[in-house]
C-alpha cells in the first residue's frame, strides 16, 4: 500500500514536471513574439530571414544563449557579429529569459 503511494507520487512528480517543462516552451515562444524578435530573426521560414534561428538549439548552449538574451552587447563583440542592426540588450523578468532559453533549446536542425 505504501509502495504504490510512492509510486503513484512519483509518477505525478514527472508529470507535473513534463507539464511545466511544456509551459516554459510555450511561455518562451510567446515572449519572442511580444519581444518582436522576429524583426531580426526568422524561425520557420517567418520573419527576417537574414537571422535564421532554426538550428540555434543545436549550435549554441543554454549558457550563450542566455548571455546573448541578457548581454547582447556582449556577445556581439565576443562573437565579432557584423549584422546590423545589432541587437540591443534586454532586460527582462528572470523567468521570461529561462522561458526563451527553453524555448531556443528546442530550435534544431
Ligand atoms: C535589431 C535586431 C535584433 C533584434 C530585435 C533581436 N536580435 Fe538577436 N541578433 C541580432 C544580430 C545582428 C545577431 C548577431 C548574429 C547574426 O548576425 O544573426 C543576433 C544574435 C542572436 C542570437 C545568436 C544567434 C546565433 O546564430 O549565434 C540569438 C539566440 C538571438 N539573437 C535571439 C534573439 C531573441 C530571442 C530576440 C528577441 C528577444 C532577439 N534576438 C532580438 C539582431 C537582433
Amino acid at each position: 500500500m505504501l509502495r504504490s503511494c510512492i509510486l503513484a507520487a512519483a509518477a505525478l512528480v514527472l508529470v507535473v514536471n513534463v507539464a511545466s517543462a511544456q509551459d516554459k516552451v510555450a511561455r518562451g515562444a510567446a515572449v519572442y513574439a511580444e519581444q518582436k524578435c522576429q524583426l531580426c530573426h526568422a524561425i520557420a521560414g517567418k520573419g527576417n530571414a537574414k537571422g535564421p534561428l532554426d538550428a540555434v538549439g543545436t549550435k549554441l548552449s543554454a549558457a550563450d544563449l542566455k548571455a546573448w538574451l541578457v548581454d547582447a552587447k556582449g556577445m556581439t563583440a565576443k562573437t565579432k557579429a557584423t549584422r546590423k542592426p545589432d541587437m540591443k540588450s534586454y532586460t527582462l523578468p528572470d523567468a521570461d529569459v529561462d522561458a526563451l532559453v527553453a524555448y531556443m533549446l528546442t530550435l534544431k536542425k
